[in-house]
């Protein structure tokens, strides 16, 4: 049992949901979506999806604090212990990631790669527009375009201080992208030990 943990990084569509459900399929490890666990808090009506449905449809970033206990609370689940995760949509910014690290090393557990996936502008805004998700309008997909470049370039040099990433060109099919991905994670834990 391999126990990946993995973070997948990427502007707004550029297929991290999409090739998630190909990575968890393969590796065994239990994916974690952020995006995905605040629309379903919406969808239940809590009091945590509301508040975050509304900072969703501005297109803005949920406080770094509430992440980190939602996010805490998940990876302490014996599911990921066990089989690993794949984190898509966390971390967010460089706090979040040096909270990553301490909620792993609580469990003697430390991340094996960062992979981003790497697409053009141009291409992600069509696919987002095509894609028609109900926080996909123009205006917020403008807003959270320009934040990732401020609030989550960042973390990509903090990936890259802790030799922890790889960069994967995300434009082609959806198989040839999965191929490009197992190469560089096949690598990594067969470097592992
Ligand atoms: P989140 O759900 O993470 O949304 P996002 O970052 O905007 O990313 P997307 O889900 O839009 O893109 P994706 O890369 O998964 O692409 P997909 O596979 O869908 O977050 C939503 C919101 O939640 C944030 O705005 C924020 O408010 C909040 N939030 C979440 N996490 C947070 C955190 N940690 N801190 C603070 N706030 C947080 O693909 C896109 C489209 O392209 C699809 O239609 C797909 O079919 C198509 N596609 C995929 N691959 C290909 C390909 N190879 N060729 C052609 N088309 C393709
Ligand atoms: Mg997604």
């Amino acid at each position: 049992m391999v126990a990946l943990r993995m973070v997948i990084l990427g502007r707004q569509g550029s297929g991290k949901g999409t090739q998630s459900a190909r990575i968890v399929d393969h590796y065994g490890c239990v994916h974690v979506s952020t995006g995905d666990m605040l629309r379903a808090a919406r969808e239940e009506g809590t009091e945590l999806g509301r508040t975050a449905g509304e900072i969703m449809d501005r297109g803005d970033l949920v406080p770094d604090d509430v992440m980190i206990g939602i996010v805490g609370e998940r990876l302490a689940k014996p599911d990921i212990v066990e089989n690993g995760v794949l984190l898509d949509g966390f971390p967010r910014t460089t706090e979040q990631a040096d909270a990553l690290e301490d909620l792993l090393e609580e469990q003697d557990a430390r991340l094996d790669v960062a992979v981003n996936l790497d697409v053009p502008l141009a291409e992600v805004r069509q696919r987002m527009l095509d894609r028609g998700r109900e926080d996909d309008t123009p205006e917020a997909i403008e807003r959270r375009l320009s934040l990732y470049e401020q609030q989550t370039e960042p973390l990509i040099d903090w990936f890259e201080g802790h030799g922890l990433l790889e960069v994967v060109d995300g434009v082609g099919t959806e198989d040839e992208v999965f191929a490009r991905m197992q190469l560089v994670v096949d690598d990594r834990l067969a470097a592992r030990y």
